[in-house]
């Protein structure tokens, strides 16, 4: 003990002698630079009125921003809002798109109707159509009113919105309509007026395959070019238009096969764009510089794929002529330095390296009646939602993309005619599921379903032991689509509903809900026993996911 308060005592005293002779040498120093203390102060002083110069400018810059320049006015977004048509029909179209510059996304719809809405002070015969046509609406995603309006068509078919339009027409964007008898339409995305419009030289009993592809610039004019398939006589033709002036280029082109709707337009590993389209129990294939050398005679600075030629000219257009059963969808993948192709067909769900076309991997699914969607179960790894059977049998399947291996699967029973599902990616690199089913997911063996709504439910990765019962709907569901409206968290669910016939008019009804309300006041359905979680902690957690906008 004493030892210690011994050493105690002399370190400080050591520490204190370090000190004053350090002070010693200083003030030595100091004397030293006597002479040049004139010249030091007057430095100090410069120092010194710079320190406080440029404090005050921070401060001043600080109080600037924040008390004299006002917040920019973000505006308000109400969670949810309705527009309602009545004696209208409506038809499964819906796009999302920054109309009235907001930073807001606003919603793009379709309804046919006799009289023009009281929005707008606009009929069909302003336009040349007979009553009732098809108008064309855009809805701001903040409160729902309308922004434009205006009569398209006599009868819409296909829509393809932000088709980018040249510097000089004036718009940047366009939405184009191909109406039925045979009309194609180009309004601004921004103010709904016509940029060109055309009548069409489809044969009469032409029908109109889709979707309406968007290709790359064919005819030199800076704009992308558009691409419509119709089926007429047992055969696919092509017509080719320019989206800049929609003047049809060339002549119609016969591809020489039957197909049918759901055919996409598919870029080789050697950058050679192709359409692909169900034809049957074949895939059969066509380069788009090859449809538009035929159509024009002209040559085209696209590519063809010299190992697709070869296959498609020994097996008469047919990429794959032994595929199991008919072709019922065709998925784009996207791939590292390319795409793979998922296609479902009535036996299986074959992935198809993007460019020999051999199977990745084949799931074996016969009842798959729903185009699949992609999302993402594990961080950053692509997973496919198969649906499995319809109605009572209906068994939703999460598959990793890259394996095929199943993630995730749930028996949940619909409703026939229930929407498509949707995914959206959220912050953690996953994504949120959205699924249609019936409300009693427990009684799936009654034989005939006594609920007459469909419930919409939600996913996450995260929880695989929960679904979300979001909403119930009883009206009949034409488009359903979930977009992020604002980055980050205001994520929301469009809903357009209408009458199951087009010959019967009746109230048709745009909505949005803003997810997380639909989650604060959503039923925790649990799949799995023993979750410890409480229902209010579940929805609490859900509904802090944030979202991102598709990669
Ligand atoms: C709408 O049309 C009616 C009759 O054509 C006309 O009296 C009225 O002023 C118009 N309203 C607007 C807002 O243009
Ligand atoms: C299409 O153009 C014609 C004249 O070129 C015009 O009379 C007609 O109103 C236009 N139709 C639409 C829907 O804009
Ligand atoms: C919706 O918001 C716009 C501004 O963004 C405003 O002009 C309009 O009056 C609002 N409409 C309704 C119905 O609140
Ligand atoms: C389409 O119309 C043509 C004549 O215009 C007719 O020969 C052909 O049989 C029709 N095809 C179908 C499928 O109705
Ligand atoms: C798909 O559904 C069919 C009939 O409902 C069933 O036989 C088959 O086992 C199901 N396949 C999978 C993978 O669930
Ligand atoms: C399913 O049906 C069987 C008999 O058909 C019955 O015993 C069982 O309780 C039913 N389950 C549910 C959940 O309704
Ligand atoms: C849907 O309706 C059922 C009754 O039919 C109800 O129990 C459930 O809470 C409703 N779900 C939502 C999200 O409102």
């Amino acid at each position: 003990m004493d030892s210690k308060d011994v050493e105690a005592e002399i370190h400080p005293l050591k520490n204190e002698d370090g000190k004053l002779q350090e002070n010693l040498g200083n003030r030595l120093k100091k004397e030293d630079n006597l002479k040049s203390a004139p010249l030091q102060s007057r430095l100090s002083r410069c120092r010194t009125v710079a320190f406080f110069l440029s404090l005050f400018i921070c401060l001043l810059v600080v109080f600037v921003i924040s008390f004299i320049i006002p917040c920019p006015d973000r505006p308000v977004s109400q969670g949810m809002w309705r527009i309602n048509y009545n004696t209208a029909v409506t038809y499964d179209f819906l796009a999302t798109e920054d109309i009235n510059r907001d930073r807001i996304q606003d919603v793009l719809f379709l309804y046919k109707t006799t009289d023009g809405s009281n929005n707008f002070n606009q009929s069909c015969a302003d336009e040349g159509f007979s009553s009732p046509c098809s108008f064309m609406a855009a809805a701001s995603g903040a409160n729902g009113s309308i922004l434009w309006e205006r009569p398209v068509a006599q009868d819409g078919a296909l829509v393809l919105c932000g088709v980018p339009q040249p510097r000089d027409s004036g718009a940047s964007s366009a939405c184009i309509l191909v109406g039925r008898p045979g009309s194609l339409i180009a309004v601004d995305l921004f103010t709904g007026s016509t940029l060109w419009n055309h009548s069409t030289s489809f044969r009469r009993n032409a029908s109109i395959l889709s979707p309406l592809l968007q290709v790359p610039d064919l005819d030199a004019d800076g704009t992308p070019d558009l691409l419509v398939l119709t089926q007429e006589d047992k055969e696919v033709n092509s017509y080719i238009y320019s989206g800049k002036t929609g003047h049809q280029i060339g002549h119609r082109g016969s591809l020489g096969v039957d197909g049918t709707s759901g055919f996409l337009l598919y870029v080789t590993r050697a950058g050679a764009h192709y359409i692909l389209l169900p034809c049957a129990s074949s895939l059969c294939g066509r380069s788009v510089k090859g449809i538009y050398e035929k159509v024009t005679g002209r040559d085209s600075p696209l590519r063809k794929d010299p190992s697709w030629e070869d296959v498609l000219s020994t097996a008469a257009q047919r990429l794959l002529s032994h595929s199991s059963g008919a072709i019922r969808y065709l998925v784009n993948v996207p791939e590292k330095g390319g795409e793979d192709l998922l296609l479902v067909s009535s036996e299986s769900c074959v992935l198809l390296d993007g460019q020999e076309l051999a199977p990745k991997w084949t799931f074996s699914a016969p009842q798959v009646l729903r185009k699949p969607i992609l999302g993402h179960y594990k961080p950053d790894t692509l997973a496919v939602v198969i649906e499995n059977g319809t109605s009572i049998d209906r068994q939703i399947l999460l598959l990793d993309l890259s394996t095929g291996v199943v993630l995730w699967d749930q028996a949940l029973p619909a409703l026939p005619g229930y929407p498509q599902s949707a995914s959206l990616p959220t912050a953690d690199h996953r994504s949120a599921f959205f699924f249609w089913g019936l409300h009693e997911l427990a009684g799936a063996n009654q034989t005939e379903p006594r609920d007459t709504q469909h419930s919409l439910y939600m996913f996450h990765p995260t929880l695989p032991g929960v679904l979300l019962e979001l909403a119930n709907v009883s009206a009949n569901i034409i488009a359903f689509q979930v977009a992020l409206f604002e980055p980050s968290r205001h994520a929301a669910c469009i809903l357009l509903t209408g009458p199951a016939s087009p010959d019967a008019p009746g109230l048709v009804s745009l909505a949005k809900h803003k997810v997380q309300d639909l989650v604060l006041s959503s039923r925790v359905v649990h799949l799995t026993e023993g979750g410890s979680d409480s229902d209010q902690a579940i929805r609490d957690r859900l509904s802090h996911l944030r979202y991102q906008s598709e990669a």
